[in-house]
Protein backbone atom coordinates (compact mmCIF):
# COMPACT_ATOMS: atom_id res chain seq x y z
CA UNK A 1 0.00 0.00 0.00
CA UNK A 2 1.35 3.31 -0.77
CA UNK A 3 -0.63 5.99 1.08
CA UNK A 4 -0.09 9.65 -0.34
CA UNK A 5 -0.67 12.48 1.86
CA UNK A 6 -1.66 15.58 0.39
CA UNK A 7 -1.36 18.67 2.54
CA UNK A 8 -3.56 21.43 2.03
CA UNK A 9 -2.46 24.61 3.13
CA UNK A 10 -5.18 26.87 3.48
CA UNK A 11 -3.42 30.02 4.36
CA UNK A 12 -6.03 32.70 5.10
CA UNK A 13 -3.41 36.58 5.32
CA UNK A 14 -6.20 38.55 6.77
CA UNK A 15 -3.16 41.31 6.93
CA UNK A 16 -5.48 43.85 6.85
CA UNK A 17 -3.50 46.78 8.27
CA UNK A 18 -5.71 49.45 9.32
CA UNK A 19 -4.66 52.86 8.12
CA UNK A 20 -4.45 54.65 10.96
CA UNK A 21 -6.22 57.82 9.95
CA UNK A 22 -6.46 60.60 12.07
CA UNK A 23 -9.29 61.97 12.27
CA UNK A 24 -9.00 65.66 12.24
CA UNK A 25 -11.68 67.37 14.18
CA UNK A 26 -11.79 70.70 14.16
CA UNK A 27 -14.61 73.01 13.92
CA UNK A 28 -14.86 75.08 10.70
CA UNK A 29 -14.24 78.69 11.26
CA UNK A 30 -11.89 81.13 9.66
CA UNK A 31 -8.51 80.23 10.86
CA UNK A 32 -9.04 76.88 10.76
CA UNK A 33 -7.11 76.15 7.54
CA UNK A 34 -4.22 77.97 9.33
CA UNK A 35 -4.42 75.80 12.70
CA UNK A 36 -4.42 72.68 10.71
CA UNK A 37 -1.42 73.45 8.68
CA UNK A 38 0.72 74.47 11.49
CA UNK A 39 -0.68 72.89 14.77
CA UNK A 40 -0.29 69.21 13.51
CA UNK A 41 3.04 69.33 12.50
CA UNK A 42 3.92 68.13 15.95
CA UNK A 43 0.88 66.33 17.37
CA UNK A 44 -2.75 65.98 16.57
CA UNK A 45 -5.45 68.76 16.69
CA UNK A 46 -6.94 66.78 19.93
CA UNK A 47 -4.38 68.69 22.09
CA UNK A 48 -6.69 71.28 21.29
CA UNK A 49 -9.84 70.48 21.90
CA UNK A 50 -8.63 68.54 24.79
CA UNK A 51 -7.19 72.08 26.53
CA UNK A 52 -9.87 73.94 25.14
CA UNK A 53 -11.78 74.24 28.77
CA UNK A 54 -9.02 75.50 30.08
CA UNK A 55 -8.05 78.25 28.15
CA UNK A 56 -9.52 81.75 27.91
CA UNK A 57 -7.18 84.28 25.25
CA UNK A 58 -4.67 84.96 27.12
CA UNK A 59 -3.73 81.33 27.63
CA UNK A 60 -4.25 80.66 23.89
CA UNK A 61 -2.00 83.51 23.38
CA UNK A 62 0.38 81.71 26.00
CA UNK A 63 -0.09 77.90 24.55
CA UNK A 64 0.76 79.43 20.76
CA UNK A 65 3.83 81.79 22.14
CA UNK A 66 4.76 78.72 23.26
CA UNK A 67 4.63 76.00 20.35
CA UNK A 68 6.27 78.86 18.55
CA UNK A 69 9.40 79.59 21.37
CA UNK A 70 9.92 76.47 22.86
CA UNK A 71 9.00 74.04 20.38
CA UNK A 72 9.51 75.42 17.19
CA UNK A 73 6.06 76.02 15.34
CA UNK A 74 6.75 77.68 12.08
CA UNK A 75 4.17 80.51 12.51
CA UNK A 76 4.25 84.19 11.72
CA UNK A 77 2.53 87.17 13.33
CA UNK A 78 0.10 87.39 10.59
CA UNK A 79 -0.68 83.49 11.38
CA UNK A 80 -0.10 83.67 14.99
CA UNK A 81 -3.30 86.27 15.54
CA UNK A 82 -5.81 84.15 12.95
CA UNK A 83 -4.90 81.17 15.02
CA UNK A 84 -4.96 82.89 18.51
CA UNK A 85 -8.42 84.07 17.17
CA UNK A 86 -9.40 80.68 15.77
CA UNK A 87 -8.33 79.24 19.49
CA UNK A 88 -10.14 81.44 21.19
CA UNK A 89 -13.55 81.99 19.56
CA UNK A 90 -14.47 78.35 18.95
CA UNK A 91 -12.26 76.56 21.83
CA UNK A 92 -11.82 79.35 24.37
CA UNK A 93 -13.70 79.88 27.72
CA UNK A 94 -15.39 82.58 28.02
C1 LIG B 1 7.32 72.04 16.48
C2 LIG B 1 6.36 71.11 17.00
C3 LIG B 1 5.01 71.66 17.45
C4 LIG B 1 4.17 72.46 16.72
C5 LIG B 1 4.34 72.95 15.31
C6 LIG B 1 3.03 72.72 17.59
N1 LIG B 1 3.18 72.07 18.78
FE1 LIG B 1 1.81 72.02 20.30
N2 LIG B 1 3.06 70.81 21.36
C7 LIG B 1 4.28 70.34 20.93
C8 LIG B 1 4.82 69.48 21.95
C9 LIG B 1 6.17 68.75 21.87
C10 LIG B 1 3.87 69.44 23.00
C11 LIG B 1 3.97 68.70 24.33
C12 LIG B 1 4.61 69.68 25.28
C13 LIG B 1 4.59 69.25 26.68
O1 LIG B 1 4.18 68.12 26.97
O2 LIG B 1 4.99 70.08 27.51
C14 LIG B 1 2.77 70.28 22.59
C15 LIG B 1 1.64 70.49 23.36
C16 LIG B 1 0.55 71.26 22.99
C17 LIG B 1 -0.63 71.49 23.79
C18 LIG B 1 -0.88 70.90 25.16
C19 LIG B 1 -0.73 71.93 26.25
C20 LIG B 1 0.66 72.39 26.48
O3 LIG B 1 0.83 73.61 26.65
O4 LIG B 1 1.60 71.57 26.48
C21 LIG B 1 -1.43 72.32 23.09
C22 LIG B 1 -2.79 72.88 23.51
C23 LIG B 1 -0.76 72.61 21.83
N3 LIG B 1 0.44 71.94 21.79
C24 LIG B 1 -1.27 73.43 20.86
C25 LIG B 1 -0.60 73.76 19.70
C26 LIG B 1 -1.07 74.75 18.76
C27 LIG B 1 -2.34 75.56 18.90
C28 LIG B 1 -0.17 74.78 17.74
C29 LIG B 1 -0.19 75.69 16.51
C30 LIG B 1 0.18 77.06 16.75
C31 LIG B 1 0.89 73.81 18.04
N4 LIG B 1 0.59 73.23 19.24
C32 LIG B 1 1.97 73.54 17.23
C33 LIG B 1 4.90 70.63 19.74
C34 LIG B 1 4.38 71.42 18.74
Amino acid sequence: MFKQIVLLGALAVSGAALADESKVHLKDGAGKDVVLAKCTICHSPDYISMNSVFQDKKGWEGTVNKMVKVMGAPVNEQEFSQIVDYLTKYYGKE
